[in-house]
């Protein structure tokens, strides 16, 4: 059942399965709240709470539960801290299976009335997911118990409204995640091709084609087709179109990396290495995911996402260490390495966007290489880009929203390790810089177009929950890319 979002000026106790009420660290509310002092003002007296951020106490009163939430120190608060304290706020209600939860808000101490509003109500939406298919047994005795309803106090109508905006990117979020954490065997190819034509069906204006075998051959997407080999499943070229400024030729085109389980090909991943290898299609559930948020909000902007599917498994018809295969735009590429699959797929990705789609920039996303994770770790995303305005604009949105980008250098000169002696270019370069260098490859199949390049192998899918992301797998980018568009449309 889908979360209802209300907005009530005032409440009691005992309309409410959990009453959470705010509280900065040295004391004081952070909300009017005395009214409901006679039940707290024991616990607070006593010293047990010190409203350290995220902190939370659960009191059992006469009337119902009250859960005092700690929002840290008062000075320097932003929205990620706010996002934070209230999805502890959701992880308690989660653990005492409370379908109903009243909130209270902090006073305003942000500049922007908006920007609380929006932290808070994220830390609600993006919490209160749980990935629930492949539970089992198990979920009988200890079923998971999301909320059904989060009553805001003290707001009105027109807020209302927003809740449901932001909902809607919580949704795009929350299907991304569905995707990345489903079992790679599910999710196939063919699987997100089925996804982005029921997004279709779904939301007025959206627009999908799905480009089979034959017609990756046709478009000479050679590389894709090497990748694809080993595998069982054919690949598939995924396109999701929204229209939402037709007088426009304004068009930003999101190219996801969409390999549905990486082994490493015949360049075979260790064990741990290939154990989380079901998250690598993280960036085409993005790029899908933000172009049906964007057709859902009816955003003024002209978007298309372009998703090369395909596995990367090993088998008799694995591509080759050593051997030469032609991209979409006529560059060789000699394989130094199976498992440097993503730059390919992407490179023909690119060009084939390059070439049928006019786009004004491109986007890519892609959990890339390992080298990223070992210098950013998990809660920042890479983001390698020449284009100045546009990096900008990427960092803006993404400090807005709470998703950090970290500027990346594109090392010109590093362009050197990429030659090979019997093609143009070779796939690998190796360990050195090679973040950098699986960047300054798919730059090469962007032509003239201003383009940004994400890779976010860390944050796309994380080693244990925490924060707002109940699951390992994220949802990263869909709300910086959606604040993105908004502000382009701006
Ligand atoms: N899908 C991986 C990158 C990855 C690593 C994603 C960790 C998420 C978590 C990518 O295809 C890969 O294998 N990259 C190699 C490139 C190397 C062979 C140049 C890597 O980073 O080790
Ligand atoms: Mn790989
Ligand atoms: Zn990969």
């Amino acid at each position: 059942m889908a979360l209802q979002l209300l907005c009530r000026p005032d409440s009691n106790i005992s309309q409410s399965e959990l009453l959470v009420l705010p509280f900065w660290e040295g004391g004081g509310f952070a909300a009017e709240c005395s009214r409901w002092k006679e039940s707290f003002g024991g616990a607070l007296a006593s010293g047990d709470f010190k409203a350290k951020a995220n902190e939370t106490l659960l009191l059992y009163v006469k009337q119902g539960r009250i859960l005092l939430l700690g929002l840290g120190k008062k000075e320097g608060v932003n929205g990620e801290a706010l996002r934070r304290a209230y999805a502890a706020a959701v992880r308690t209600a989660q653990a005492k299976k409370v379908k109903q939860i009243h909130l209270l808000l902090p006073e305003v101490v942000l500049k922007e009335r908006n920007t609380l509003l929006r932290a808070v109500a994220e830390g609600v939406l993006l919490t209160n997911y749980a990935f629930l298919h492949l539970r089992g047994e198990s979920l009988k005795d200890n079923p998971v118990v999301l909320l059904e309803e989060a009553v805001f106090l003290g707001l009105d109508q027109d807020d209302e409204t927003k809740l449901k905006k932001w909902q809607t990117i919580a949704a795009g979020v929350h299907l991304v995640r569905e995707l990345v954490n489903g079992n790679a065997d599910d999710v196939t190819p063919e699987k997100l091709a089925e996804t982005a034509k029921g997004l279709e069906k779904r939301t007025r204006g959206l627009k999908a084609t799905v480009l089979e075998k034959k017609q990756l051959e046709k478009e000479k997407m050679g590389l894709l087709l090497a990748v694809s080999r080993g595998s069982l499943k054919e690949p598939r070229l995924i396109t999701l179109s929204y229209k939402g400024n037709p007088t426009s030729d304004d068009h930003v085109v999101l190219v996801g990396k969409g390999v549905t389980y990486d082994t490493g090909g015949l360049s075979l991943k260790p064990t741990e290495s290939m154990l989380t290898m079901k998250c690598d299609m993280a960036g085409a559930a993005t790029a899908l995911a933000t172009v049906q948020t964007a057709a859902a909000l009816r955003l003024a902007v002209n978007v298309t996402a372009v998703a090369p599917a395909t596995e990367n498994a090993i088998d008799g018809e694995s591509y080759k260490v050593g051997d030469v295969y032609r991209a979409k735009n006529g560059k060789t590429v000699e394989i130094t390495n199976t498992d440097a699959e993503g730059r390919l797929i992407l490179a023909d990705a690119l060009s084939y966007a390059v070439e049928h789609l006019k786009p004004s920039l491109l986007i890519d996303l892609a959990s890339l290489t390992g080298a990223i994770v070992v210098a950013l770790g998990e809660d920042l995303s890479g983001v390698f880009c020449d284009h100045d305005p546009l990096v900008k604009e990427l960092i803006a949105a993404s400090e807005t929203v709470g998703e950090p980008l970290w500027r990346m250098p594109l090392v010109q000169d590093y362009k050197e390790m990429l030659k090979s002696d019997i093609a143009d270019m070779v796939n690998s370069a190796g360990r050195t810089a090679s973040a950098i260098t699986a960047a300054l490859f798919l730059q090469e199949f962007c032509g003239s177009v201003p383009w940004a390049h994400i890779d976010f192998a860390g944050s796309c899918f994380l080693t244990k929950p925490k924060h707002t992301n109940t699951t390992k797998a994220t949802g990263f980018g869909v709300r910086l890319l959606i604040e993105f568009l908004e502000r382009r449309r701006a």
